[in-house]
């Protein structure tokens, strides 16, 4: 099916049939909580990295949107990568992890930034045998895993952990469930727009996004100045080039900056160049700021320990 005829799809498949392409966050997900309580010591722990000085939490921080909020992050010795920290919040919704979809789950992913010499920089001989330095993580590996810590069980337990970094109970998720008040006319007019316009050809499902690749600049071409080349590092297929997974929208008024190369820095102008890139279209001021006040009801609640 041509984007286009994806496109008319959906909007026929909405405004015909009324479904909703979009579902809301389930109160909980099911997880193991011992291992999951490990895990949440792993994700903070600086331990992890080559010279003690990095954790998960550096730059995705749980505390304020589950990312560093800079253009791209700074790993062991203040070394920058080039492409932008997504949101570990709502992540497990995600059908493959990274921009490029490299990771099929968490489990994968995890083990990505512990070698990642710009990011954690370590071995995984070199991360086993710092845990093991640590009599508490001794016994706890020992007690939930057979073969004690080894590379795989560290990536499983911090797994387990992003299970529970969901963040349901949002305004746009409760209008869904049937409180068509808990979003004003403005929030309503956005999300008809959202619809409308064509948004949400790729933006749908529980994340808004999350369960598809597409080209940035389907319908006019965007040229990275970073030159990144998304998922044709991955598959080797020219068609793949400037393909990414489509970020989630879910709390997205907090995840700035945008764009895989995190260059965009607010809102409104990742809006402006979605509706020119992706559609082909020049929305109107007015439009642009009904779409932002739809997606800012897309912030729902963190866990109880992570929100001020
Ligand atoms: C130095 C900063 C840094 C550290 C440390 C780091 N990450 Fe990331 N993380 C990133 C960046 C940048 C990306 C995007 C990389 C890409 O897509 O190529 C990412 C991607 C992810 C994703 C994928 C999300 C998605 O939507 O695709 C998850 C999940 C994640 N990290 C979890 C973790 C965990 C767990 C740890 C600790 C073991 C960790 N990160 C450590 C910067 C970091
Ligand atoms: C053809 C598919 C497609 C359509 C249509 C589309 N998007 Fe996107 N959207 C993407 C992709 C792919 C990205 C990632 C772009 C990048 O990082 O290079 C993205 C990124 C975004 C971002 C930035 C998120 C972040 O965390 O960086 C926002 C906000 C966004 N889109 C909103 C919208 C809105 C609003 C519309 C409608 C006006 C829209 N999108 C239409 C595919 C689409």
């Amino acid at each position: 099916m041509s984007y286009r005829a994806a496109i008319l799809f959906v909007f026929t498949l909405t405004s015909v049939v009324g479904a909703e392409l979009i579902t809301p966050i389930p109160f909980s997900m099911p997880y193991d909580t011992a291992k999951a309580a490990l895990g949440e010591k792993l994700f903070f722990d600086t331990s992890l990295s080559a010279d003690g000085s990095v954790s998960c939490n550096s730059c995705h921080d749980l505390r304020t949107s589950g990312t560093d909020n800079v253009e791209s992050s700074f790993g062991v010795g203040g070394k920058k990568g080039q492409i932008n920290s997504p949101t570990v919040y709502n992540s497990v919704f995600n059908f493959v992890q990274f921009w490029n979809g490299r990771a099929k789950d968490l489990r994968e992913q995890a083990k990505g930034p512990i070698l990642n010499p710009i990011e954690m920089a370590n071995t995984k001989e070199g991360v086993v045998a710092s845990l093991a330095k640590n009599k508490a993580y001794v016994a706890e590996f020992g007690k939930l895993y057979k073969d004690g810590i080894t590379f795989n069980n560290i990536a499983d337990a911090i797994a387990e952990f992003e299970k529970t970094l969901i963040t349901p109970n949002s305004k746009f998720d409760n209008y869904l469930k049937g409180d068509k008040n808990a979003m004003n006319r403005q929030e309503k007019e956005g999300y008809e727009l959202f619809q409308n316009k064509g948004c949400i050809s790729c933006h749908n499902g529980v994340n808004l996004g999350g369960n598809m690749f597409q080209k940035i600049g389907v319908m006019v071409e965007y040229k990275d100045p970073k030159a990144i080349n998304g998922r044709f590092d991955v598959s080797k297929k020219d068609s793949d080039k400037n393909m990414f997974k489509v970020p989630t929208l879910r709390n997205v008024e907090l995840t700035a900056p945008y764009f895989h190369n995190g260059l965009v820095k607010d809102l409104k102008e990742a809006v402006i160049l979605m509706g020119y890139h992706q559609l082909g279209i020049r929305l109107k001021e007015e439009e642009v700021d009904k779409i932002v006040a739809f997606l800012k009801t897309l912030t729902g609640k963190k866990p109880a320990k992570y929100s001020k």
